[in-house]
């Protein structure tokens, strides 16, 4: 995986899919154009969330990065996403730097 990527995972499970997580299908669609290049999404069979205790609230979920989000809204999510976006250019090294 590209260092300068936010990996994003979204759970492709049924249960996911039938509460809200079809919508993020329209997620590469919906991140600013500028962006796109910076993320990458993927599926995921069923991540194992619905089955828990309570399981049906953390519906539909995705990860961005390492951390799991539970229930956004497709506006949400892609306000998390250049949330992300925004901290590793923070972080990213510079050019003069990365020449180094
Ligand atoms: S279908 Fe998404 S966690 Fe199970």
């Amino acid at each position: 995986m590209d260092q300068n990527k936010i990996k994003v995972t979204i759970c492709t499970g049924t249960t996911c899919y039938i509460l809200g997580g079809s919508n993020y299908l329209l997620l590469n669609l919906s991140i600013p154009e500028a962006l796109r290049e910076r993320v990458e999404i993927s599926g995921s069979p069923c991540m194992g969330f619905c089955q828990e205790e309570g399981g049906m609230e953390k519906t539909p979920c995705l990860k961005i990065g390492e951390e799991l989000y539970t229930g956004l809204s497709l506006e949400e999510a892609v306000k998390k996403i250049i949330e992300a976006t925004s901290s590793i250019e923070k972080f990213a090294p510079t050019p003069k730097e990365s020449s180094l």
